[in-house]
């Protein structure tokens, strides 16, 4: 093994930047396996206007900081024309801006202006239904004969003032909405106002194909698929075993076995794939699954499916675990396919506070940031978790906004915790707004905030910045494969990424307790060496062949060899 050419003097959370290494013609096509995606939840994200809710401008005026961040692409979670029960996931026109986010000169403008920097757009697809003010929907509730009737589910009660079946809506109650004007029932997965469409109509997947054409037209690099476990229901309408207690929601929980996951889901990602490819688009998907397999499916048999479905499995293991994570990670390597991973999203509580013991939970922080940065695979980092913000959960049921928050209050207090503003500066409401923002900024935004944190070089910021720095610059960590190393080791996760002569090693001590470690590498061949430090939270660091491991700290070596 030949020693890399790195810079050598290092600090806490220094790195030393190298050129990009060079792309081939294939890597060019498959930019989205190297890129970083960064999630904005637009009513959070900056408000121009100073009417508490974000906007497209107030985005467009971040992109500097994205760029310094180093991310490639932001998938914006919807800003379509809505009436905004399920904030925004509830669309009434797919092909315009809500007037709340600005127009669609913004939206062109954010595109190129995106483009100037590095930064392609995403935008969310909600493909399982639209809003109840859609038109196509006020068509298909007006008459048994309206042209779009057939867009929508709709079925007789079982009997009279009996819904079809026993399914039940994920944000509560029945799945079956009545409708006295044509005396039938329209099916609904998640709020009554989100009435799913009907996929069978071939009509249907015509006009919503083309929805993804015409936001392609406008620059947009690709979708993120809302929801696509839902798409198709049984035709059957067989009722769904019923499992034993009550949910949050207080409904009966049942085996979801004839509305969700139906096989012919994959049909409609096949068909969304092809348009994707005419346009050179990327397809991510709102994939949960029970299991690495089902994961592996939505890539698709012949890759024909989404390029980037996100991996849960991993996003939720919810615990320190290194051989929880070293489980999921080996399962994701085994499929053979591009590995997704994330660690949160607007629909679950923050991981600075599902990863977070409540003493360490800054340090916890940087070293999730360095895990789902350097493993091999696409990540994708929602707002504010660089830097470390919290969950803030409503404390009084008036104050909830998110639907299921109300009906839930207390067990339920819905996703408001997650979805509160950017943390920009010190000033009052975060420098979100001079306006009263639509959800309170928690008391912990005075030490998290982007201001704040660029000044520190070991801030949770900053280990984002320089870990994603390092991922661009070292070829190991650009693109290398991934082999874990120490696999018994029940404190420490730590792991090789090789790419030719660059070989790179991560250890992230995952326990609260002072560890240190000699690692061997015989058995991937590798003779003497020495460790180089490229980045360490918390005082880590590395002489000649042993690694100091604080708890909770993550350290990135080069592994050099040692003639
Ligand atoms: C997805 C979205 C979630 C939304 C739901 C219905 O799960 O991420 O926020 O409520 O779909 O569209
Ligand atoms: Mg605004």
């Amino acid at each position: 093994m030949r020693p890399t050419i790195t810079a050598s003097c290092l600090f806490a959370v220094t790195v030393i930047l190298l050129p990009r290494p060079t792309q081939s013609k294939e890597d060019a096509n498959e930019w989205w396996k190297h890129a970083v995606f960064y999630e904005i939840y637009p009513r959070s994200f900056a408000d121009s206007d100073d009417d508490g809710v974000g906007d497209l401008k107030g985005i467009e005026s971040k992109l500097p900081y994205l760029r310094s961040l180093g991310v490639d692409a932001m998938w914006i979670a919807p800003c379509f024309p809505s009436p905004q029960v399920d904030f925004g996931y509830d669309v009434s026109n797919y092909e315009d801006i809500a007037p709340i986010y600005g127009t669609l000169a913004d939206f062109d403008r954010l595109v190129s202006r995106g483009k100037q920097a590095g930064l392609g757009v995403i935008l969310d697809f909600v493909v399982n239904h639209t809003s109840d003010h859609h038109p196509w929907f006020l068509d298909s509730r007006s008459s048994p004969d309206a042209q779009h009737r057939d867009w929508y589910v709709w079925q007789d009660g079982r009997s009279p003032r009996q819904p079809p079946n026993n399914w039940v809506s994920l944000f509560g109650g029945s799945a079956w909405m009545y409708d006295a004007q044509t005396a039938q029932y329209y099916y609904h997965y998640f709020y009554p106002q989100q009435p799913d469409l009907n996929w069978r109509n071939p009509a249907v997947e015509a006009a919503m194909l083309d929805v993804t054409r015409w936001w392609y037209r406008r620059g947009v690099v690709g979708f993120r698929l809302d929801a696509v476990d839902t798409i198709f229901e049984s035709s059957s309408l067989t009722d769904n075993p019923v499992l034993s207690g009550l949910n949050k929601l207080g409904d009966l929980i049942e085996l979801e076995k004839y509305n969700r996951r139906d096989p012919q889901n994959h049909k409609v990602l096949q068909r969304l794939r092809r348009v994707a490819d005419e346009f050179g688009a990327v397809l991510i998907g709102e994939t949960w699954t029970e299991d690495i397999q089902s994961l592996k499916q939505y890539y698709g048999d012949r890759d024909d499916e989404l390029q980037l479905p996100m991996n849960f499995l991993f996003a939720t293991v919810n615990r320190l675990s290194p051989p929880a994570f070293r489980a999921q990670i080996a399962a994701a390597q085994e499929t053979g396919k591009w590995p997704v991973y994330l660690l949160g999203n607007h629909d679950m509580v923050r991981s600075y506070d599902r990863y977070g013991d409540r003493s360490h939970d800054d340090a916890i922080a940087k070293l999730m940031a360095v895990f789902y940065l350097t493993l091999r695979g696409t990540p994708i980092l929602y707002y504010g978790d660089e830097i470390g913000m919290q969950n803030n959960d409503p404390k009084r049921r008036e104050d909830v906004k998110d639907p299921i928050g109300f009906r839930g209050w207390p067990k339920e207090k819905g996703r408001d915790g997650e979805r509160t503003p950017m943390q920009w500066t010190e000033a009052e409401n975060a420098g979100f707004t001079q306006g009263r923002p639509w959800l309170p900024v928690p008391p912990s935004y005075r030490r998290h905030n982007v201001e704040t944190e660029s000044r520190d070089p070991a801030s949770i910021l900053s280990v984002y910045r320089n870990v994603i720095a390092l991922r661009r610059s070292t070829p190991a960590l650009h693109d290398g494969r991934y082999e874990a190393i120490n696999k018994e080791d029940p404190h420490v996760l730590s792991y090789l990424r090789i790419s030719g002569d660059d070989v790179v090693m991560v250890a992230l001590n995952m326990s609260s307790t002072r560890r240190s470690m000699r690692p061997d590498f015989r058995e991937q061949g590798l003779g003497p060496f020495r460790l180089k430090p490229l980045l360490a939270t918390q005082g880590a660091s590395a002489t000649g062949s042993t690694m100091v491991l604080p708890p909770f700290s993550a350290l990135i070596v080069h592994v050099v060899g040692n003639p």
